[in-house]
């Protein structure tokens, strides 16, 4: 029997937003601070934190802390043919949805701070865009810096760039100053993009290129 849809019955692509919140929020609770926001990116925010994404052949965008996805899938809309994609995710339930919902694309069960050895381990190049949903401001410390270091040791001496976001509301704190005030000593350019409002809560996109 074929089976259909009545218009007012939510589809599975409307009900999703509000499943991937309400578990969103379950792992924000038991991880407050490495999960680091109680709802997902909206799509608008993702797309601004994406932007064009113009990868050549063969080239890597590395998306750190893909949560349950929503930059994901504006990668996923943008990434050109032939170029690679690699989600590093701490998680281990948001890694497992990720792997389920993305099947064409490649997921890293681990630490972003990490990276050098993950694209070694998996025999990836140097990517060429780095997008990050990371907490920062929460993180400890020693994770910041070997972010940081990181995101330096891969995109210095490339045109490569580093994207990320910060909420409206934190952006005067100290631990979201010191992050930029960071990223400022390490990088050339930079540029902010916002606020995108229609997230919760409204968030800049930060543009960092030039690592030096
Ligand atoms: C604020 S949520 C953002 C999720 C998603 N990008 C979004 O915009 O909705 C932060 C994500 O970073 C992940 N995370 C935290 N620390 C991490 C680390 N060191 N390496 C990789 N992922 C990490 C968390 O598990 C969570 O999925």
């Amino acid at each position: 029997m074929e089976s259909s849809t009545r218009a007012s019955e939510p589809t599975d692509g409307q009900r999703r937003p509000f499943r991937d919140g309400l578990g969103f929020f379950g792992r924000f609770l038991r991880n407050p601070m490495t999960v680091g926001a109680v709802l997902p990116s909206s799509r608008y925010l993702s797309r601004a934190l994406v932007g064009r994404l113009e990868l050549a052949p063969g080239e890597l965008v590395v998306e750190y802390g893909p949560g349950t996805g929503p930059a994901t899938a504006a990668v996923r809309e943008a990434l050109p043919k032939g170029s690679q994609y690699l989600g590093i995710e701490l998680d281990l339930r948001f890694h497992r949805m990720l792997t389920e919902r993305f099947p064409t694309l490649a997921f890293h069960h681990g630490s972003a701070a990490d990276l050098r050895a993950i694209l070694e381990q998996r025999g990836l190049p140097k990517p060429a865009r780095i997008l990050s949903g990371l907490p920062f401001a929460s993180l400890p410390p020693a994770i910041q810096d070997g972010v940081i270091d990181g995101i330096v040791w891969a995109l210095r001496g490339t045109d490569g760039d580093f994207r990320t976001f910060q909420y409206v509301h934190a952006y005067g704190l100290r631990a979201a100053r010191r992050f930029r005030a960071m990223m400022q000593e390490r990088f050339s350019g930079f540029e902010r993009i916002g606020p995108i409002v229609r997230n919760v809560p409204p968030a800049f996109v930060l543009r960092y290129w030039g690592a030096k």
